[in-house]
């Protein structure tokens, strides 16, 4: 590590607390910046992580009003489940505060003013959407309507949901205020503004010449976004909830949640280092680094910057290591569609295994593209890699060690060519480790971590000591002190990945601390100690487990297609002789079967009043053939026939088609007549 910082503050992106945290927010950013946390702790570095709950902003307000509750309900409610769920998978923030706060409340509302008094803001007047009977402005979110793009009629104004389009409000054919089902009008109100146009060059500078160095998937989103050009940008809005704008007149005005936020990392700097703060933001010598995910790089890399430029004391970031985003089983994580897989939910249901989360989401983590989380991918990386590499050599250096020495750690000897080796092959774990941790490249690092209990494996199986426990004991010596020492070393490697069984192997060694520096050395464990009973440091994860948790996500999958389920327009209108065209008419069923090479196709003996008739039907995804027989159906009488993979088909019987394309089919309410007319 470059000498040139004296003490690191690592920032992680606030979640906004109108929801538990998940594993995207995981992968994306508290796991990684834990790692590399927990990794400058390790070298005794000056390190402090801060975090806390982003409380304001219209998602939390439109929560509130859905649910019948204040803002305030809301956010205490996720707030507690956030900060509990990260501590319960072991992220070891240095202060975990809320935006709420009353010394950030402070803190970014006189960083306002101040960049106020300087003359740092333009104020405009704009014409925004508002709702006369609620009497109030309405946020784009709070307004729906046609989109001007593809027609689609429940748009929101921030975006189309149907075309992908971004939106603003005020673009929306025949808009509707989300509040009262109003129309609303257009009424005039004034903002502040932060003028990026003239942060652009400075910007420019800092980040495309000085930073080079930044994730490819960072560095290009900000030069795209330099290379359009930025514009003015509103850090003020018209709502009730979040930080009053102090400034004379501005009632009714709160700061913009992407202003006040990031303030907030300082504030909860201050709130955990009420005297020394300011050397973690204001010093040269300190480091900052902002973990995020990738929507939030505009943020962090030229609008929070150019406020601290504004303001004029601070130190900006040294590194924003975004990430890319985690999917889950092949479809983008949503909070309002409950497609995530819940932090709390997950401590609750694998008790003990904060590690195995915390080794999936680094192994897989999307570093420079999306990623997808599955759940088989999750039990074969517990059963293959924790539990069959680093928890089977452990186990076994262990057990073998109580076998043959009562647990006590023997001495080795005068090491062979295969010792050397081994050794050897590990040699430079430290740097290579590090230099990866150091260049935000966890999964390498993960690898690198995971290599030395390979490397341990292998030394087993290769010198086999169990063989020669009856012949050459000072050569099982060697053998096992060696493979003690590399149970250190991963004691050592493993602290900032997986922190909890890290604690247990340093119980089982007798480690009371580990020393970083000590990492590739092969003197960690004294001769002569005694090492603990081994304890298992994972265990097999069985498919009943698994399946239980993809059929979790079964059900929300069809849940969502039932709850977004809408009718689908009325077909123009047909004249009541058009209708009578068609002879619909009442059957019962006599026989059903399966079509031969065909998966759609059920094949129906109706008994239609008129001798019988064959109808063949593409419902079999939907209906056992046994199901259906007895059952009276409508179906279409004056079809001409036609051959359906080799079977004729006189007609066609009705079915409604609900959410998500299934197919049900339709009869009489009561018993009718078989050839009975419909109509
Ligand atoms: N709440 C935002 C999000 O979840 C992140 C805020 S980061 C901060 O996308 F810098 F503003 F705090
Ligand atoms: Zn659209």
């Amino acid at each position: 590590m470059e000498k040139k910082f004296k003490r690191t503050l690592v920032t992680t992106a606030l979640p906004y607390a109108n929801g538990p945290v998940h594993i995207g927010h995981l992968a994306g950013v508290y796991v990684p910046a834990d790692i590399y946390t927990r990794y400058l702790r390790l070298r005794g570095e000056d390190v402090i992580m801060i975090g806390g709950s982003d409380e304001h902003g219209v998602p939390i307000t439109i929560k509130a009003q859905k649910e019948g509750v204040t803002p305030q309900d809301i956010v205490d409610r996720y707030h507690n489940i956030i900060k509990n769920s990260m501590e319960g998978l072991g992220i070891s923030f240095d202060v975990y505060s809320r935006t709420t706060s009353d010394m950030h409340h402070k803190t970014a509302s006189d960083f306002f003013r101040k960049l106020y008094d300087k003359g740092e803001f333009i104020e405009k007047t704009s014409v925004q959407l508002y709702d006369e009977k609620a009497d109030q402005y309405l946020a784009d979110r709070y307004v729906t309507g046609t989109c001007p793009k593809c027609g689609n009629e429940h748009a929101y104004g921030d975006q189309c949901e149907a075309c992908g389009t971004s939106l603003n409000a005020t673009d929306l054919i025949n808009p509707v205020s989300a509040i009262t089902g109003n129309t609303p009008v257009l009424k005039e109100t004034k903002h502040w503004y932060m003028p990026l146009d003239k942060w652009e060059p400075k910007l420019r500078e800092w980040i495309l010449e000085q930073h080079k160095e930044w994730k490819p998937n960072v560095y290009g989103q900000c030069k795209s976004w330099l290379d359009d050009h930025l514009q003015p940008r509103a850090v003020t809005r018209d709502l009730n909830w979040g930080i009053p704008v102090p400034v004379e007149g501005a009632d009714g005005k709160v700061l913009y949640v992407w202003f006040d936020a990031p303030i907030g990392y300082i504030s909860n700097t201050k709130e955990l280092l009420p005297d020394t703060w300011e050397t973690y933001w204001k010093d040269p010598e300190t480091r900052i680094i902002h973990f995020i995910g990738k929507d939030n790089i505009v943020f962090h890399c030229l609008i929070f910057p150019a406020m601290l430029m504004a303001e004029g004391s601070y130190q900006l970031p040294e590194n924003v290591p975004a990430n890319e985003f985690l999917n889950l089983e092949g479809d983008k994580i949503s909070t309002s569609r409950n497609w995530a897989v819940w932090l709390h939910e997950y401590l609750e249901d694998f008790p003990g295994k904060q590690d195995v989360l915390r080794y999936v989401l680094t192994a897989n983590a999307p570093e420079s593209k999306d990623n997808d989380f599955t759940w088989r991918d999750f039990q074969a990386r517990n059963n293959n890699e924790l539990v069959a590499i680093l928890g089977n050599f452990v186990n076994r250096a262990l057990v073998l060690t109580h076998k043959y020495f009562d647990g006590v750690i023997p001495a080795a000897h005068e090491l062979l060519d295969i010792d050397r080796e081994a050794l050897a092959e590990f040699k430079n774990v430290k740097e290579t480790l590090g230099a990866n941790i150091e260049n935000f490249k966890f999964r390498e690092a993960l690898k690198d971590a995971m290599n030395l209990a390979r490397i341990g494996n292998k030394y087993l199986a290769d010198t086999e000591p169990w063989k020669l426990a009856k012949t050459d004991m000072e050569r099982v010596e060697t053998i096992m002190n060696i493979a003690l020492q590399i149970c250190a070393n991963l004691a050592i490697a493993f602290e900032p990945f997986l922190p909890f069984s890290a604690a247990k192997l340093r119980d089982m060694l007798g480690l009371d601390t580990v020393d970083w520096n000590k990492l590739g050395e092969i003197d960690i464990l004294a001769a002569g100690k005694a090492v603990n009973k081994p304890e298992l440091l994972f265990e097999k994860i069985e498919d009943s487990v698994i399946e239980a948790q993809m059929q979790r996500l079964e059900r929300i999958k069809q849940e969502n297609i039932i709850n977004n389920f809408k009718p689908k327009a009325v077909a123009p209108a047909v004249t009541i002789d058009d209708f009578a065209k068609l002879d619909i008419r009442v059957g019962t069923v006599l026989e059903c079967s399966k079509v031969k090479k065909s998966d759609k196709l059920l094949e129906f003996k109706i008994e239609d009043g008129m001798g019988g008739r064959t109808i063949v039907s593409g419902i079999a995804k939907w209906y056992q053939p046994e199901e259906l027989v007895g059952k009276q159906v409508c179906f279409i009488a004056n079809f001409p026939p036609r051959k359906l993979k080799g079977v004729e088909s006189q007609g066609m019987i009705l079915s409604a088609e609900d959410a998500g394309g299934r197919l049900v089919v339709i009869g009489p309410t009561g018993p009718v007549k078989p050839g009975a007319s419909v109509g």
